[in-house]
This record gives structure tokens, sequence and C-alpha cells, in this order.
């Protein structure tokens, strides 16, 4: 078993290079599935997530080759399997996209029910929803998403979706790209990746009008062409480590972000006595003082995102004062709370709600990555303790975060990945 060591306590200075972005290129490798000749995508992030997706890819016939360390070229031209293998789909939330592509595409589409983090219940009614409207027949049955068009080819259609949904939102305009007519999202999702996705098919020939307002048209199209296209940086990434210099303090130069998508991030860690100071394609981030308290409520964007939260809690652990977390997009987002309290943090949690009352140092402990943010969280958490801290279930961060440990270290941080043999891990999950 692997872990991360971290010797906490120590500022970070420096600068670090964010990837692309995950939830967004988790929906345009499949995108390619809907395209005629060669995709070149470039900035991809080297995480697992991405290379499960590209391995579904290469299962149902795409011709993938390796151009360099961030980019490939994919060849959706002679796809010859669309069964899409369980082993590989269940692990994964992003392989839902594979109903929209791969119905929009072929009029047919069967995929296992999608794996990804625990946050409570992860429902699909709402894309479900948006395939019947364009005139699919979609079934879930024997763990499978079954979805078919009787007449092969899509229709355009009208769906309001019942609650803001960044993946219902994905997979609704990917199956309508090439249905035949307009099809309208209406309370569709904001989020910078719903735009990627929407430049990324635009730039194919696709004709997606709308993307990052909440309402989307898609006037379909009969056929996309291949072409190059670059992924956004992450938000995701480039937030938590913000949140880490203003955990374990310091001056870190955030590079290849694009500072409009973090102002949700930067306004609240500015409330907290953070500097933050935008430049063309960076932020630079700075703490030196205290940090101070603040109430954090988690929305679709262009509020607080979810995937921050954790994160934000780790800062807030350590604020002067009590602060309140309000979860407003999952149903259980606080599963990591119990490995924050072993920490020494002091955390009530009611429902959707989480009150953090501030203590004045965390001490390092063995803690567990119950998922992807949660992970990142207990990193953030070790990197400003005093003493050492244990990470396991490492898998999940490297799900979602490129070389965390490298661009970490990089900064002056105490952190490393150790092997310890599988006997003393069993002992230690007793
Ligand atoms: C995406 O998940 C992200 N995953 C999540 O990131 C992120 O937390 C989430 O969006 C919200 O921003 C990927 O992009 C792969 P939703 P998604 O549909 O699309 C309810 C991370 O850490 N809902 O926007 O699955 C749902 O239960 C991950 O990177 C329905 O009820 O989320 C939730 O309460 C974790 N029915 C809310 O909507 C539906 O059909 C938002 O979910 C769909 C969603």
């Amino acid at each position: 078993m692997t872990k991360y060591h971290i010797q906490g306590g120590k500022p970070l200075r420096g600068s670090i290079t964010i990837s692309g972005a995950k939830n967004a290129a988790v929906a345009i490798i499949p995108a390619a599935l809907l395209v005629d000749g060669v995709c070149r995508i470039e900035n991809i992030p080297q995480i697992s997530d991405v290379t499960l997706i590209l391995q579904i890819l290469q299962e149902l016939g795409a011709d993938i080759r390796t151009v360099n360390r961030t980019t490939v070229d994919i060849d959706c031209s002679h796809i010859r399997n669309r069964q899409v293998p369980y082993e590989l789909a269940r692990k994964i939330r992003a392989s839902y996209y594979l109903v929209g592509a791969l119905l929009g595409r072929f009029g047919w589409a069967e995929v296992p029910l999608p794996g990804g983090c625990d946050l409570g219940g992860r429902p699909i009614d709402q894309h479900v929803k948006g395939f019947v409207s364009m005139g699919a027949d979609v079934d879930v049955r024997s763990g499978l998403i079954c979805a078919k068009v009787p007449g092969g080819r899509l229709a355009g259609g009208q769906v309001y979706l019942d609650m803001v949904s960044v993946g219902a939102t994905m997979n609704i305009m990917l199956a309508a790209v090439l249905a035949d007519g307009m099809t309208i999202i209406e309370n569709a999702a904001k989020e910078p990746h719903i735009v990627d996705l929407a430049n990324f098919l635009n730039s194919m020939g696709a004709n997606i009008m709308g993307a990052g307002t909440d309402v989307i048209k898609i006037r379909g199209v009969k056929q996309l062409r291949g072409g190059a296209y670059s992924i956004i940086p992450d938000q995701i990434e480039a937030g938590t480590y913000m949140a880490a210099v203003a955990a374990a303090g310091g001056d870190v130069l955030i590079q290849n972000v694009i500072p409009k998508h973090l102002d949700c991030i930067t306004a609240k860690l500015v409330e907290m006595g953070v500097e933050v100071e935008e430049l063309d394609d960076a932020v630079r981030v700075r703490r030196s003082g205290p940090i101070s308290r603040t109430n954090v409520k988690t929305m679709p964007y262009p509020g607080f995102p979810t995937d921050m939260q954790p994160q934000i809690a780790a800062v807030l652990c350590l604020a002067n004062g009590t602060s309140v977390l309000t979860e407003g997009v999952w149903d259980s987002r606080y599963r990591y709370v119990d490995e924050f309290r072993r920490m020494g943090a002091h955390i009530q949690v009611d429902g959707k709600v989480a009150v953090i009352e501030g203590v004045p140092a965390l001490t390092g402990a063995p803690v567990h990555a119950c998922d992807l943010r949660a992970g990142a969280a207990m990193v953030i958490a070790g990197l400003a303790a005093q003493g050492v801290t244990e990470v396991d279930g490492i898998y999940h961060i490297e799900r979602g975060y490129e070389n965390l440990v490298g661009k970490l270290a990089g900064v002056g941080a105490d952190i490393r990945t150790i092997t310890v043999p599988d006997e003393d891990a069993k002992s230690q999950a007793g």
C-alpha cells in the first residue's frame, strides 16, 4: 500500500503550474466519439480518471496515439465495439458521458452504471429525461443504462433540468450535437467545463449557443470533423493549492490558470485574510497573518464550488473563531470530518451544515482519504499540522491531481510517497 508521508509546519514558497481540467477532460475525450476524423486534444492532465476513459475508448476501437505528455490524437472513425466494459466503466463517474456520445453518434448505447466518489445519492434521472425528450427509449436494468433511438437518429428536444446538473447538461449536449433539429436545455449548469466542452464541439463543427448561461441551444449538424483543441486549466486543482498556501502559510505563484474561474474561491480566501493577486494567467497567493473565520455555502458555478468544500474546511479548522460551512450540492460530503478530528479539529456536522470552531494548531495523525477532494483536504491539513501526517487511500487523490507530491515538494513542502507492506496496512485497517 502507498501513502503520503507529510512533515507539516513548513510554509510554501515558489511556483506551481496547473494542469488541464479533469472534469473537462473526462467529457471532451468521450466527445471524440462524435467526430469523424482525428481530434488532437492538448493539455490533458495525467491522472488516473483520464487513463481510464482513454482505455475505455480504446476498448471500443478508437485509435489513440500519444503525441507528447499532455497531447493525444483520437480517431473514432472505426468504432467496432459499442459495449462499454463493466470493469472500467464502474470505476469512473464520467463513464456516463459515453451514453450521450454513443447515442448521438450511433443511436444506441449500453453503458454500465457509473462509479466515482461516494457523495450520497448520485441519480441520473435528469440525463435520462434529456435523452427521452430527444426520442430515445432509456431503460436501466442489470446494472446497465440501455438507450436506443427507434429511428437511429435523435431529434431535437426541449428539457428543463429540475436541478442544476453538470453531468446532465454535458450529456444532453453530447447527445444533441448530431440530432435532427434544435435542442434546448433550460436551467443548465454554467461551470467552466461546460463552456469548454461546448467550445471543443463547436471547434469540430457543432452549433452550440449559450454555454455558460442557463439556457443552452444546440442546433444539430450532420457531421463533426477533426481538429485540435486545448483543455482549460483546472479550476479546482488551482483552488486546492490556493487553500494549501492559506493553511500552511507562504507565498506561491500559481501559474496557467484563468483567474476569472477562481473568483469564487479568491473572494472567500480574501475574506479569511489571505492575499490574492490576480495576474494575466496566474494568481499569487500569500498568507503570513492569522486566518479569519468566515461562512461558506457551496453552490453551482459561479457560486463557491462543492469540489472545494473539504479543502476550505481544512483552512477554516485553523481560523480565529467559528465558521459555518453549508453544502448546497451533495447530500453527503462530510465523511472526512472524523479524519480531521483525529488531527485535533473541532467540527460538528448536522445534515448539510458543518460548524467549525478554529483551533490554534492541528496535530499530525494517520488519516484516510475517503474520496478525491477529501483526500486533497487531508494533505492540506497535513501540510499545516505540527508533526507527521500519513494519508492512505491515495488512489482517490491520484484520480484527479497530476503529480500532487512533486508539485507540493517543488514549493518546499516535506511530502513524499511511501510504500508500506500490505500486512502493516491490514493491521492498521483492522
Ligand atoms: C460533477 O458531478 C463533477 N464530476 C463533480 O466533481 C462535482 O462535484 C459536481 O459535478 C458538481 O459540480 C464530474 O464532472 C465527473 P451534478 P455530476 O449532476 O455531474 C443531483 C470531483 O470531485 N442530480 O452536477 O455527477 C445530484 O445528486 C467530482 O471532481 C440529480 O438529482 O454532478 C447532485 O445533488 C465529485 N439527478 C446535484 O444534482 C441527476 O440526474 C448536482 O449533481 C443529476 C444530478
